[in-house]
This record gives C-alpha cells, sequence and structure tokens, in this order.
C-alpha cells in the first residue's frame, strides 16, 4: 500500500426530486440541500477531524443564484466546518462532481492534500439547462457546434443513426425501452432491499402544501411496464424519433457528496476506506453524438493504467439517455439490457440526474457495490458530458484492505 493513495471513505446524497413546482424541493435552497448532506457526512464520520479538511470541491453546471457564491466555500461556512477550511468550485456540466472527485484524488496523490470533500448539486428547477448561457455567436456563423446539438436529447435521437453509419451496433428504438425498463425494475427491487436507503439521507422541506419529508426519489415509476414505456408516442426531440421521456434521464434536482483520504489519514485514524482511487480520463467527441463520450473516456483510462475491459467486475453508469447505455455495453461486448456487471442496482433513469450531482452518487453506489461484492476487485464510474465529452474514474475494492 502506497500511504499517499487516495480512497473513497464515504458518500451521501439527498433523494432525487422532480423539478418542476410539485417537486419536493421545489422551494428549498440548492445550499440548504449541499448543507443537510455534509452534516449527515460529518454525522456519519465522527472521527474524521472536520476542521482539517484540506479543500471543499464542489461540481455545479450553474453557478449562480442559490448554486453562486463558490459553494465550495460557502458550505464550510454553512456546514459549520472551521474557518480554516478552504474551497472552490468546479462546472464541467453533468461530470461536475466527477472532475471535483478526481481533482480531489489527485490533490491526495500529490501531497496537496490529505481530506478532501467533493461533491456535486444541481437544482435543475431553480437553473434549467442552459440558464443565462450566452454562447459565442462564433460558435454558430462558424459552424463549430449547430445550435440542434445544445439540446442533449437531440445528439441522444443523433447516436442511434450515427451508430449504423460508423459501424458500431445498431440500437433499435425496442433495445432502447427494454433497457429503460429494466434498470427501473432492478431501482425497485433495490430499493425495496434497502439499498438506497444506506446513502440516501431524508430531509424536511417546506412546500406550497406545507412542511414534507424528502424521502424518496421522485423520477422512477413503479407502475411503468414495458408496455407503457414502448406505447409512449411522444417524441420530444425529434418527429417520430426514438428518444421519449421513458428511455431518457430527467429533470432533477439533488445533491451528493463525498469524502476522500490518504492512505497515511485513514491508517492514523482507523478508518476503513471503501474503494481506492486508481485514475481517470476525460475525453472530447464530435458535440453531436454527446452520449458517445464514455467509450473514448473509457478507452483512455484503461490504457493509461494497464488494464482490460474485462477486468472490470462492475460498471456504473449515469445514462442519460438508454441508446447511450446500450451503445456503451455493445461497444464492450456486454449484453444489454442484463449484463450483471452494469449498473446492478438500477441507473440514472430511474433513480434521477440531477446534472454536476450524478458522478459523486455514481461513485458511492460503486463503493456499497463492492462491499456487497467483496471478490469484485475493479469498478468504473463513467457519464457523458455536454458539448460532446466523456468522463471515467477507475477503482479498487478496498474493503477488507484496511
Ligand atoms: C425527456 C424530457 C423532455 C421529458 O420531460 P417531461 O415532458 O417533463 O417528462 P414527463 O415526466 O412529464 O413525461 C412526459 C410524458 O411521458 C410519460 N412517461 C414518462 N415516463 C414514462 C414511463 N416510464 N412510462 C410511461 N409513460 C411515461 C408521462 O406520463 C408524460 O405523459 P403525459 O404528458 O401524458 O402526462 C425531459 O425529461 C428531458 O429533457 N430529459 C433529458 C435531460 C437531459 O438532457 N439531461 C442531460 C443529459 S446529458
Amino acid at each position: 500500500m502506497d500511504l499517499r493513495d487516495a480512497y473513497f471513505v464515504d458518500g451521501v446524497r439527498t433523494w432525487f426530486g422532480k423539478a418542476r413546482p410539485d417537486g419536493a424541493y421545489w422551494t428549498t435552497r440548492a445550499d440548504d440541500m449541499v448543507t443537510k448532506i455534509m452534516r449527515e457526512l460529518m454525522r456519519r464520520n465522527p472521527t474524521v477531524p472536520w476542521n482539517e479538511v484540506d479543500d471543499s470541491i464542489w461540481g455545479a453546471t450553474t453557478q449562480s443564484g442559490d448554486q453562486g457564491t463558490t459553494m465550495g466555500r460557502t458550505v464550510v461556512f454553512t456546514a459549520g466546518l472551521s474557518e480554516k477550511v478552504p474551497g472552490f468550485s468546479v462546472d464541467r456540466m453533468c461530470a461536475g462532481g466527477m472532475t471535483c472527485q478526481t481533482i480531489g484524488s489527485s490533490f491526495i496523490k500529490t501531497g496537496v492534500a490529505d481530506i478532501i470533500i467533493a461533491g456535486g448539486v444541481e437544482h435543475m428547477g431553480h437553473h434549467p439547462m442552459g440558464q443565462g448561457a450566452d454562447p459565442n455567436p462564433r460558435i454558430v456563423t462558424e459552424k463549430m457546434v449547430e445550435p440542434k446539438y445544445f439540446n442533449m436529447g437531440v445528439t441522444a435521437e443523433k447516436l442511434h443513426d450515427w451508430l449504423v453509419e460508423n459501424g458500431e451496433q445498431p440500437v433499435t428504438k425496442e433495445e432502447a425501452d427494454e433497457y429503460a425498463y429494466h434498470v427501473t425494475k432492478r431501482y425497485f427491487k433495490a430499493l425495496d432491499a434497502g439499498y438506497y436507503h444506506k446513502h440516501c439521507v431524508d430531509m424536511a422541506v417546506f412546500t406550497p402544501t406545507g412542511w414534507k419529508v424528502a424521502d424518496r426519489d421522485e423520477q422512477a415509476r413503479r407502475d411503468t411496464s414495458l408496455e407503457s414505456i414502448r406505447g409512449l408516442r411522444k417524441f420530444p426531440f425529434k418527429a417520430e424519433g426514438r428518444v421519449t421521456a421513458a428511455n431518457s434521464s430527467g429533470l432533477n434536482d439533488g445533491a451528493t457528496v463525498s469524502l476522500l483520504m490518504s492512505g497515511q489519514k485513514c491508517k492514523e485514524l482507523g478508518i476503513k476506506p471503501k474503494m481506492k482511487f486508481v485514475g481517470a480520463a476525460f475525453m472530447g467527441v464530435d458535440p453531436s453524438i454527446m452520449g458517445w463520450g464514455p467509450v473514448p473516456s473509457t478507452e483512455k483510462v484503461l490504457k493509461n493504467y494497464g488494464l482490460k475491459f474485462s477486468d472490470l467486475d462492475i460498471i456504473e453508469l449515469n445514462e442519460a439517455f438508454a441508446v447511450q447505455a446500450v451503445g456503451f455495453m455493445k461497444h464492450f461486448g456486454m449484453t444489454p439490457p442484463e449484463d450483471p456487471r452494469l449498473n446492478p442496482y438500477g441507473g440514472t433513469i430511474a433513480v434521477g440526474h440531477p446534472l454536476a450531482s450524478s458522478g459523486v452518487r455514481l461513485s458511492m453506489q460503486l463503493a456499497q457495490d463492492f462491499e456487497m461484492n467483496p471478490k469484485a476487485k475493479y469498478g468504473l464510474t463513467t457519464m457523458c458530458v455536454g458539448l460532446g465529452m466523456g468522463g471515467s474514474m477507475l477503482w479498487e475494492n478496498a474493503v477488507g484492505k484496511f
């Protein structure tokens, strides 16, 4: 064991709400959601010297309003940490939180830090996608990116066609629908077995109809059947398309946080971390096929760290759209939808996707997957990112190693 190795110790999230007026968090501030999960992380880990945290790093796609004022620093005050704890914020759209974890783990490996808080938040109800954005006109006039591809759903429609045109295995609408049904079924099985209760924290929220407790993910539909998914005839992104509300991730509010620590600090504090950071890679692709990003970023991370795809025992993939998850599976020789290695306890289509928070959600699930599958050695968290990117983080099971 190299004591400068970086480890994932623990992770907590809010349940994910629907980003609309009847959603749980409609009148709750994003930074209050962040404070809630920070306090819960602290409560669950009482032996951590919280005032000695070396940095607090938070992702948010829209960095204004209740997600502005540099979340990484403001949470230090709202959660009651010492003013000595510094913080900063990061934007890589959906991979904001994942990038915070990569930066934090790299800080630890290089000796910049021993204890890191890395989180992500997105209140898509308060900050709809693209809010306040003013893209440079040259992007359009010089045809750098066709404006329609700023809409992620349109890129998912394009991906269906692109796979066929580019020698990849095609993904039909039927396969995308089957996948959506399958991850939803897996989600409810895991939910009923208490899997999600281990890392989600209930939160009291004030709503237009009074105080309530946000104690469930609102995106998933328990009554979903394959027939109802297939029967959905509204195509929000293309006339007579293939991408529907049922085979897409939703518009959600949520916050996630993780605690990262050096091996040396874990030893000193008697903390048993759940997984070791092996490495990460980010790659750009043509923005019009945004969902393809995880394929090259996964190939790159595996190559850089000397592993093969077959070395991966568990993959937590953020399926922004089912076509993208099925395309990834087929490319790497997995059998969609039921390959047990990918999203074994449900996926984003059911859980919800509050953009910058999702990467950290994947890591807390992978850590729990490792605990439940002690024989598993390597795992991957991976996601596609707006304007055509993919991010992949490699992790090694550390359960029982300390
Ligand atoms: C797809 C999207 C446009 C749908 O938004 P929406 O219309 O508000 O979604 P709703 O939940 O109201 O569902 C729309 C319809 O589909 C139906 N539906 C949704 N999921 C369903 C399911 N699993 N089974 C059956 N019907 C379903 C709803 O009942 C609703 O029908 P209605 O209009 O008759 O009431 C939106 O979720 C979206 O933009 N997703 C992508 C987000 C994104 O791009 N994220 C970034 C990724 S990189």
